[in-house]
């Protein structure tokens, strides 16, 4: 293990699928956290391993973080891990988990509203609380997942764009609680991968895009693994959006 161990939730798939495997490509043991995407994230460690002559590359992880049940699940396999590794600590944990979904402000309910609380703001808090210790022994950083919606009224995702602004505050505020031995940044995507509902929606965004096109899971994980990197960076957010937050 070259560079230490790194937590990725909601891993398996899509832009945390390739924020692992460039976490990979560093030198990084990546734990892949997955709720249902388990075979994905076998086959993304498997392939990895087999492009390093079988060298282990990291372990999935399997916890459904809408329950306190399994948030602590994941607490206690990555203490275990760590453990088992005879790591030092954690030296990257990514808050990539997410729910996106549209709906009318005026019909969406209590209860989706405290799972968009929950996966964006209480998962990231009590997660990276549990893990103080950890990422402390290792000099460790964090990241948020963020997105471009601070400030903007976005149609009919007033619960998602809320909690997303409350993960960002969160981040900031720990770069200042867990300084000077944890750095805490943010990366936020701009229009990257389309969520099946909302295709069209994503077209009119990319017209607006200075850069002309949308952004690939690479352009996000290249940020990410920036963030790792850079030891002297923490309270910052990277836009990955071609430019789409300073359009006119
Ligand atoms: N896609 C974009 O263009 C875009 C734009 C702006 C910001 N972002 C941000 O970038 C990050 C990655 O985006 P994405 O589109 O790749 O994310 P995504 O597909 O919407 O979600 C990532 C993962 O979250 C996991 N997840 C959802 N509910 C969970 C639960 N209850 N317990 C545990 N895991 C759960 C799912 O894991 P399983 O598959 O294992 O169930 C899912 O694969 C997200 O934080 C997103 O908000 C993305």
């Amino acid at each position: 293990m070259a560079k230490g161990v790194a937590l990725v939730t909601g891993g398996g798939r899509r832009i945390g699928a390739q924020i692992c495997s460039t976490l990979i490509d560093d030198g990084w043991y990546v734990l892949v956290h997955v709720r249902s995407s388990v075979e994905d994230a076998q086959r993304l460690l498997a392939d990895a391993s087999q492009q390093r002559n079988g060298e282990a590359c990291g372990q999935v992880v399997i916890a459904d973080l809408s329950t306190d049940e399994g948030l602590q699940s994941l607490i206690d396999q990555t203490h275990a891990i760590l453990e088992g590794q005879k790591s030092v600590g954690l030296g990257v944990l990514i808050h990539n988990a997410s729910i996106y979904n549209s709906k009318d402000y005026e019909s969406v309910s209590l209860e989706e509203l405290r799972l968009n609380n929950r996966i964006h703001i209480e998962v990231p808090f009590v997660l990276t609380q549990a893990l103080t210790p950890s990422l402390k022994a290792a000099s460790g950083c964090v990241i948020g997942m963020v997105d471009t919606s601070l400030h903007r009224a976005w149609k009919d995702l007033a619960h998602y764009t809320a909690s997303k602004a409350g993960l960002r505050q969160l981040m900031m505020n720990l770069a200042g609680d867990l300084a000077p031995d944890v750095r805490v940044n943010c990366v936020a995507p701009g229009a990257i991968m389309a969520a099946p509902w909302e295709a069209e929606h994503f077209a009119s965004v990319i017209e607006k895009v200075p850069l002309g096109r949308g952004g690939a899971p690479e352009d996000v994980a290249n940020a990410v693994s920036f963030l790792v990197r850079s030891t002297y960076l923490s309270g910052q957010v990277i836009e990955v959006d071609g430019g789409w937050s300073v359009a006119p």
